[in-house]
């Protein structure tokens, strides 16, 4: 059970979206709202894009989270022996009984699409960490290549989104959405991305770093 919650914590979901090689992962990791260190960080993150203590099984997993809530410091657990949705929904339990109002805790979730049946109602687990996880201190980072492939949950409650580089509709779909022209989107590189806050958009390049 998430404990102590605090209504008046901030939305700071962020999602970003970016055809492959876009640089979404890049993003994440020089993201400076995401602590470098002394932060609570759990991933799931099967291809190891991030730096954490990655374990591919659930029991160790579960063990090592215990004991990074006990040290009351920062850690790094990422979880990397996931499949299919119901590997998800499990971790999204195991991350909902570790959210406390009182920290901080940061969800990084990389390819939502693989955990998503449809672009309605995300899994129940998952929609409860989107749309109650703040008032107990989550703060959501997730990535995804298109918005048509992940549930309408993951979209709407993450008011910040990285725009990266687009294909076919999503050209126009954004530059919409931004109140801005499609060559906006159009002209974004590998790496470059629009930071958008809901209000306006300020574009970012980024280097590559390992
Ligand atoms: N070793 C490298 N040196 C320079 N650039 C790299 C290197 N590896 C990957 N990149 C660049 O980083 C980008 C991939 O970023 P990444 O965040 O992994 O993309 P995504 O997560 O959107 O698939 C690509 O544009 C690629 O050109
Ligand atoms: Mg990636």
């Amino acid at each position: 059970m998430a404990i102590h919650p605090r209504p008046v914590l901030p939305n700071k979901n962020t999602l970003y979206l970016a055809r492959s090689g876009g640089g979404k992962s890049q993003a994440m990791k020089q993201n400076p709202q995401l602590p470098k260190s002394g932060g609570r960080v759990i991933l799931w993150d099967k291809s190891h894009d991030h730096k954490a203590h990655h374990y591919d099984n659930k029991k160790a997993f579960t063990k090592a989270i215990k004991l990074g809530l006990k040290s009351g410091k920062g850690f790094r657990i990422a979880f990397s022996g996931g499949v299919d949705i119901a590997d998800f929904e499990w971790f999204c339990s195991v991350v909902w009984v570790s959210l406390d109002g009182n920290r901080l805790t940061y969800v990084i979730a990389e390819e939502l699409s693989e955990v998503c049946a449809s672009v309605g109602k995300a899994s129940p687990f998952a929609a409860r960490l989107l749309n109650q996880g703040r008032k107990y201190g989550m703060i959501f980072h997730g990535t995804s290549q298109k918005p048509q492939e992940i549930s309408k949950t993951y979209y709407d409650q993450c008011p910040f989104k990285w725009i990266g580089p687009q294909i076919g509709a999503n050209i126009k779909k954004f530059a919409k959405e931004i109140g801005g022209k499609d060559d906006d989107i159009k002209a974004l590189d590998d790496l470059e991305f629009l930071v958008w806050d809901g209000r306006q958009a300020v574009k970012k390049a980024l280097k590559y770093k390992k």
